[in-house]
């Protein structure tokens, strides 16, 4: 893993973007994974930046995201899907076609997740994929003893990923209490993955991620493992790393 750490998000989202677009300048058609929660907003904001003002073009790119909340309407405000509508592909040229978020409303969802699957694959693969980290140590929502070859499944949600994400309901009882979540096996298929962590909430896992031991107890460990896997880092969030990991921002 290649470890990076920058004075504050800004810098953090800046440089997520910056290798995002790197990658679509490269290969116009790029499949990009996605990810939702706070972090990756700095990100997204440098990306719409980027695309009004120096022509970063999304006319032939796709997406895929991580994961979606099981009951939540693509038009519900918690929405996965929502969020990543007003945050970032509204204010972008993706295709709309091109933008898949799972279906939380999916009547049968094992076949929704195997479509899923199936809908990457034929897209060629995720060519760089961003994800945040939960404080227990998940991506996407593949939760503490997710198994590490696991694909897009339902997963219930623990009861600290459901009060971490109660900020975002009116109430803790809103939130849901299942997802469906891209796998760690079809995350690590991903050719490139750029992990980032910001603000000392996360000092702890981050330390566990990184120095830890690759174990299903903190799943985001596994991508010690990944042959091309960044982890982006502010100073808050490397402040409990031994230092030996640490390379300098350039
Ligand atoms: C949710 C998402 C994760 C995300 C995590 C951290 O649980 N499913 O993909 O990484 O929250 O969110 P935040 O970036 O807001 O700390």
């Amino acid at each position: 893993m290649e470890i990076v750490v920058f004075r504050d998000p800004g810098e953090v989202g800046q440089h997520a973007a910056q290798m995002f677009a790197r990658q679509i300048r490269s290969n116009p058609k790029s499949v990009l994974g996605l990810a939702t929660g706070a972090t990756p907003l700095p990100m997204y904001r440098e990306l719409i930046r980027m695309h009004r003002a120096e022509g970063l073009d999304f006319s032939e790119a796709s997406s895929f995201n991580l994961d979606e909340y099981i009951g939540l309407a693509p038009d519900h405000p918690q929405s996965f899907r929502h969020f990543m509508q007003t945050e970032l592909f509204d204010h972008l040229n993706i295709r709309p076609e091109r933008t898949h978020v799972p279906d939380g409303l999916a009547v049968d969802v094992e076949v929704a997740c195997a479509a899923y699957e199936a809908a990457i694959a034929a897209a060629g693969g995720i060519d760089i994929q961003v994800l945040g980290l939960g404080a227990n140590g998940h991506i996407g929502f593949n939760e503490p003893h997710s198994d590490f070859d696991s694909r897009t499944r339902v997963q219930p949600l623990t009861e600290r990923t459901i009060l971490d994400n109660a900020r975002f309901f009116a109430s803790v009882g809103e939130v849901p209490r299942r997802a469906i979540t891209m796998g760690i096996g079809t995350i690590m298929e991903s050719r490139a993955c750029l992990l980032l962590a910001t603000g000392s909430a996360k000092a702890e896992v981050v330390a566990r991620m990184i120095e830890g031991p690759v174990s299903e107890e903190c799943p985001a460990s596994i991508l010690q493992r990944h042959t091309n896997a960044t982890i982006l880092l502010d100073e808050l969030a490397a402040a409990q790393l031994s230092g030996v990991s640490r390379e300098p921002a350039s």
